[in-house]
């Protein structure tokens, strides 16, 4: 049998994920198998976050834990214990030197210097809907690592910048839990079946619409976005799209990229950087975006272009379905607003 070419097979919705990972593991850029291993830490870190989210509300662990993480933000209970099991999963696991997490300012190191790659993550994403039963997430970033295997990571592993992302994800807590992954051929999600403990393939190949009708944006702050943004929001409304905004990113993401639709997080007086995180929130929903067709701005480059210079820095985020980016960005250029 021909094995040089599993990564064109298509592969049967119902395959569970460990199976798909070790299938397609020769469309990797890099075939060695570690990448693979990582992948399934980071499943099953999230198998363990599903069942601490699903009974959260029974064991007293949601709640405001009276800390802030670095960006000045109270961390919820949920976000400190992702946190702790995703590096706790990333530490055992072995295939990752070091990582970053939105709740931690400096480099974690995991201990295994001769881990291949590092790891940007936003353990727990939409923590403010954690006590009111609302979707929440985890999203992340892998790169390979560029100082020398054997040795302490270094900032440089991790502003490699967008395009250097060897793979990327995020798993979505919803009304089922899913992860939805890319290593650059496509992007695949697979559902929780709590009952076997697997994720399955549920969502092969996942093809974002060219056009939507959905525009996602926190609304309330719409007298603080630029004039040409306020007024691409504007045409949305004029041309009767539906407003949907969850306030976890990951849940606006995972519906716009299945139904077609446009995210928008701007700058704001309050955030003149824009809110959302480039390393690990932009950078890895931008790669799965434009694996999946949409496209993906800060107002001015590709979300992936941007020089990353610090871990924790921020964007101003637009993705979307193409049609939908163009049209924001001929507002933004000021030029004709075509529909082609
Ligand atoms: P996090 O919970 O990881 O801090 O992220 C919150 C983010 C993102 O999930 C969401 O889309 C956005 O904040 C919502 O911001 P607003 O409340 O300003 O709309
Ligand atoms: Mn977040
Ligand atoms: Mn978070």
């Amino acid at each position: 049998m021909d094995t040089t070419n599993h990564h064109t097979l298509a592969l049967p919705v119902g395959v569970t994920l460990d199976r798909y990972i070790m299938t397609r593991q020769t469309a990797f850029a890099y075939a060695t198998g570690e990448l693979s291993q990582l992948l399934r830490d980071i499943a099953l870190a999230s198998k363990i976050i599903h069942r601490e989210v699903n009974r959260a509300g029974l064991i007293d662990l949601t709640g405001n834990m009276g800390l802030q993480n670095v960006q000045g933000e109270s961390q919820q209970k949920l976000d400190v214990i992702a946190n702790i099991r995703f590096t706790r999963a990333l530490k055992n696991g072995g295939e990752a030197c070091a990582l970053i997490s939105e709740e931690e300012e400096e480099i974690i190191y995991t201990g295994n210097n001769q881990g291949k790659y590092v790891v940007a993550i936003d353990p727990l994403d939409g923590s403010s809907n954690i006590d009111v039963n609302v979707s929440i997430g985890t999203i992340f970033s892998i790169y390979r690592r560029v100082t020398p295997i054997g040795t302490l990571a270094a900032r440089e592993d991790f502003l490699q910048g967008g395009q250097e992302q060897v793979a990327a994800g995020y798993i979505l807590y919803g009304s089922s839990t899913i992860l939805v992954y890319t290593t650059g051929s496509g992007v695949n999600g697979f559902t929780y079946d709590y009952s076997l403990g697997e994720f399955i393939l549920s969502h092969p190949d996942i093809k974002s619409p060219e056009d939507g009708v959905i525009y996602s944006c926190n609304e309330g702050n719409l007298n603080e976005y630029a004039p040409p943004i306020q007024q691409y929001v504007a045409d949305c409304r004029q041309r009767q799209y539906s407003a949907r905004y969850i306030g976890s990113l990951v849940a606006d993401f995972h519906r716009n990229l299945l139904q077609g639709g446009i995210y928008l997080y701007p700058a704001t007086r309050k955030n003149p950087d824009g809110k959302l995180r480039l390393l690990y929130e932009c950078y890895p929903l931008a790669f799965i975006a434009e694996q999946a067709g949409c496209k993906i701005s800060d107002g001015t480059q590709s979300i992936l272009d941007i020089v990353p210079t610090d871990f924790h820095q921020r964007s101003p985020l637009f993705m979307g379905a193409p049609r939908m980016i163009k049209r924001l960005l001929s507002y933004l250029q000021q030029k004709n607003h075509t529909d082609s």
